[in-house]
Formats: structure tokens, C-alpha cells, sequence
């Protein structure tokens, strides 16, 4: 044998953090990935699955910003990073660079996309656009994936343009001496092609094993932090709007309207069933229910048990709605209630 003079291989001290949506999407991700960034401790944000599907509304330095593929990271100067685990449509990807930097945000080599990413061509945006069945936000999410696994696809790291963005995650992660990474997730458990309710889901996987997907150990894994709304809002077209107006009210009081399509978003009573089944698939050990404060301003306190059963449970006041999901929920999970687009 030759004397081969190669370094040991040393076990991975990576260390992760998953933000993930509990719910279909649209739950406060990226408010929850921007507080967190500001802590300092990361080297590298992820985006882990989805593509320009996405919409993540996100307020810094008390402007808006609505990201749809580049990570919150960019925001904190963190290396923002676009995995395999997603699909990039070339267009939206410089738009939305040119848009952080008209912003003021610099992103001068803090933005990257993993070689093995897959690539949305205008040939998949045109077939989605035909989409009536399921609501799809008409981006070219499932075809570019259909194409990346019959093996039809084009990963960034052939496209001449992207070149200055192209990275390999497994150098990035694993060679480098101290990897702290912020894996932000798009859409949600309920959409999530697994786990969600086929056909009526998007086509990449949004649980933390999709996180994993993109070159992170499972004992990597710190902290999941699992994103809820205080009532369930899904775009797309199965129905799931309640019937009556006090879910008008929610939509209206909520402003619940797609950050990428505009679309109005069905609402309905946070699911308690469906909420602790996301919980359990998760490993979530952190939770936070955004937008406490529409249900304030609705006055009206109530949950549901199973959307098979349209079990509403009503209470008659916040204090006695917050301890209701305390108690149902498990024990050893921290849980937080949040009313504020800008804070946890
Ligand atoms: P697609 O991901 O565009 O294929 O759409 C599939 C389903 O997921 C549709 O019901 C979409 O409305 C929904 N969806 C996809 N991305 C998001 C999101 O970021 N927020 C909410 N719904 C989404
Ligand atoms: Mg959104």
C-alpha cells in the first residue's frame, strides 16, 4: 500500500437548529429565523426545502422584506445558503438580491447555492401555470421536482451564471472548524408531501428529516423550533375556510393574503390534533404560536379538535385558551405565545 499522507477523519461537531411550519405554511418563520440570527451564534443560515413558492415576510431595522429564496441569514451577514433540498428559479434568485441590496443589506458573499440544488426552468413554470387541481402558487415547484427525481433535472452547479454562488455543502459544513447552522424551513407540516394531505400538498419535504436532507447529521440536531399560528390559515384548492363570519373576520383582522401570490388564505381554528401529531414527527422541542393578537382583536378564543370532526372548543378568555394548549401539549416543550410581527 503507499504511503498516502491523508488527514484522519474526526467525527462532525456540527451543530443545527431547525425552524419548521407546524401548520401550511405562512406561520411566522421568518420572523422566528430573523430573531433567532440575532443572537450571533451562526456561522451558516440553510434553506432546506421549497422553492420561489415560498414567501417569507421578514422586518428589519423597521423595513419590510419579503424573501421568497434567499435565507433570513443575509439580513445578520451569516452565509445564507440555498440546499439541495431546494429548487431555484434564476429570474426571482437576482431579483430578490437586487432587491436586499437596493435594501441596504449587503450581500457580498454571504449568498450561496449548493451545487446539487435543482434548477426551475421557464418550462416548469409554464406547465404549473396549468394547475386547477391543487391550488399550486404557480411557481414550478412540482415539476422541477418531478424532474429531479426521474433524473431529468439541472442542478445549479452547471448554470454558467450562478457560478460566483455555487458551494459545496459538504465542504461547507463538514470542513470547516465550526459549523453552527440555522436551518430555515418553508411551507409546513400540513403540505408537506409526505405528511400533508395528498394531492393537496407542495412537493419537497418540510420536516425536520428534510433539514437533514441537506448534509446535516441527525446529531447535529440542538433545538427544533416548530412555527404555529393561533388558527390555521391554507392556501390552495381543497376547502378548508369555516363556514360563518367569524372566519371572514380572521381573514380580514389577520390580513391573511399570500405574501407570493396575493391570494386570500382560508381560515379556520387552530387544529390541536393535527398540531401535536406535527409536533411528535418533528422531535419539536420549542414552540411558538404567532399572532395571538388577532384572536384579541376578534375577541373570540377557540380551537379544534380534528378536521374530521370540526370539534370547536371555546374559552372565555386568552388565559384560559393559553392553558388549554399548554396542558394538551407535552410537558418538556417550551412554549411561547407571540403577538407582534416584529418579536417573539
Ligand atoms: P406548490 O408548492 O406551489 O406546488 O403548491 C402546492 C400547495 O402548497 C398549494 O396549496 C400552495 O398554495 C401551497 N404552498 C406552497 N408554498 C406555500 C407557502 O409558502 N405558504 C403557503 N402555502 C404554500
Ligand atoms: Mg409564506
Amino acid at each position: 500500500m503507499s504511503n498516502v499522507n491523508r488527514k484522519k477523519e474526526e467525527a462532525s461537531t456540527m451543530i443545527a437548529d431547525i425552524v419548521l411550519g407546524l401548520s401550511y405554511g405562512d406561520e411566522g418563520k421568518g420572523k422566528v429565523t430573523h430573531h433567532l440570527l440575532k443572537s450571533g451564534d451562526y456561522t451558516h443560515c440553510l434553506r432546506f426545502n421549497g422553492g420561489c413558492n415560498a414567501g417569507h415576510t421578514i422586518y428589519h431595522e423597521g423595513k419590510k422584506f419579503v424573501t421568497h429564496h434567499i435565507p433570513a441569514g443575509v439580513f445578520f451577514g451569516v452565509k445564507s445558503i440555498i440546499g439541495p433540498g431546494c429548487v431555484v428559479n434564476l429570474d426571482q434568485f437576482f431579483k430578490e438580491l437586487n432587491e436586499l441590496k437596493e435594501g441596504g443589506i449587503d450581500v457580498e458573499d454571504k449568498v450561496f447555492i449548493a451545487q446539487n440544488a435543482h434548477i426551475i426552468t421557464s418550462r416548469h413554470m409554464a406547465e404549473d401555470r396549468n394547475d386547477y387541481q391543487i391550488g399550486t402558487t404557480k411557481q414550478g415547484n412540482g415539476p422541477a421536482y418531478r424532474d429531479k427525481y426521474s433524473r431529468q433535472g439541472e442542478r445549479a452547479g452547471t448554470v454558467k451564471v450562478l457560478e460566483d454562488y455555487i458551494i459545496d455543502i459538504f465542504t461547507e459544513f463538514h470542513e470547516n472548524e465550526e459549523t453552527v447552522v440555522l436551518c430555515e424551513g418553508a411551507q409546513g407540516f400540513g403540505l408537506d408531501i409526505d405528511w400533508g394531505d395528498y394531492p393537496f400538498v407542495t412537493s419537497s419535504h418540510c420536516t425536520a428529516a428534510g433539514a437533514l436532507l441537506n448534509g446535516i447529521p441527525p446529531q447535529a440536531v440542538r433545538k427544533v423550533y416548530g412555527i404555529a399560528k393561533a388558527y390555521d390559515t391554507y392556501v390552495g384548492a381543497k376547502a378548508f375556510h369555516g363556514k360563518g363570519r367569524e372566519y371572514d373576520l380572521m381573514q380580514s383582522v389577520g390580513k391573511e393574503f399570500g405574501a407570493t401570490t396575493g391570494r386570500p388564505r382560508q381560515c379556520n381554528w387552530l387544529d390541536m390534533k393535527s398540531l401535536g401529531k406535527a409536533i411528535k414527527v418533528n422531535g419539536v422541542t420549542d414552540v411558538i404560536i404567532n399572532k395571538v393578537d388577532v384572536l384579541r382583536e376578534m375577541g373570540l378564543w377557540r380551537l379544534r379538535y380534528s378536521t374530521d370532526d370540526r370539534i370547536n372548543m371555546t374559552f372565555g378568555n386568552e388565559q384560559s385558551w393559553k392553558q388549554y394548549i399548554k396542558k394538551f401539549l407535552p410537558e418538556s416543550l417550551t412554549i411561547q405565545f407571540s403577538d407582534s410581527p416584529e418579536r417573539i
